[in-house]
């Protein structure tokens, strides 16, 4: 069910959660930056369209938009593209160029309203500035976070995500075991390749988000996290030294089915 809400005064959330099967429940964020030029950051599933739209609109008049900033073209962040593109005819569409390509062999991406970004590369909103950031974990080559260089804000993307026991607006209902589980097994499930990662690289990038020193951390896959950065990123150099991810297979799918028709 998507639900909106503000987390600081310029940022608003578009926040549901994706139930995982035996496993527990994955926040799926979009934000809206109340910016001079109001820029929406990806567009939630398309399984509750309706819903999002609703959501949406409680917030802004679409026809306000100006930007709409897809952070990578996975299904959980572009399920409602199209229909924010066609409600918001004044916004252009900031995304990685290769985002762009992989969505066009799916639908007519408009090109005209598209605005290609790289990691570092910068857009001006009007009153402030956002960079495009590829964070230190990411599950799509097409990855551009962003730094809100106003409210100091980083939207991680699927970085910083996790797997929670239950639905929590707040972080701070998270038990400390949850949290850490749940951001461990969600950062190795999600980028399988940090187990085959040069020793150096990936403490280097998360050095650059200390660095960086976001006053919040915005993933689309937890709630907002204020005043944690140190915790939250001693949880993803942990993730090299844990045991890999292993999907269920055709046995476990079996189990699922048979549960859900009543079996054992
Ligand atoms: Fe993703
Ligand atoms: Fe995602």
């Amino acid at each position: 069910m998507a639900k909106a809400y503000e987390v600081i005064p310029d940022i608003e959330i578009i926040s549901s959660y994706f139930p995982i099967p035996n496993t527990g429940f994955l926040a799926v964020n979009a934000f809206l930056i109340k910016a001079k030029e109001p820029v929406l950051v990806d567009t939630g599933m398309g399984i509750e369209s309706e819903e999002f739209m609703e959501a949406l609109k409680t917030l802004i008049d679409p026809k306000d938009l100006k930007w709409v900033w897809i952070t990578h073209d996975d299904a959980d962040h572009t399920g409602n593209l199209k229909e924010v593109l066609e409600a918001a005819p004044n916004a252009r569409l900031v995304a990685n160029s290769l985002a762009v390509l992989r969505m066009s062999t799916a639908w007519p991406v408009p090109m005209d309203r598209v605005y290609w970004l790289n990691p570092g590369e910068s857009i001006d909103v009007g009153d402030r500035k956002l960079t495009a950031v590829r964070p230190p974990l990411f599950d799509n080559p097409t990855t551009i976070g962003i730094y809100d260089d106003k409210s100091e804000a980083f939207f991680s993307a699927d970085c910083f995500g996790a797997i929670v026991p239950s639905p929590v607006q707040n972080i701070d209902d998270l038990k400390e075991e949850e949290l850490s589980q749940g951001m461990i097994s969600w950062a190795g499930a999600d980028n399988p390749w940090i187990y085959m990662n040069k020793p150096g690289v990936l403490s280097q990038a998360l050095d650059s988000i200390r660095k960086m020193a976001p006053k919040i951390i915005l993933s689309s896959h937890l709630p907002p996290v204020q005043g944690k950065n140190e915790q939250l990123l001693d949880l993803l150099a942990k993730v090299p030294s844990s045991a890999p991810f292993v999907a269920p297979n055709q046995e476990a799918l079996e189990q699922i089915l048979a549960q859900m028709r009543g079996g054992n």
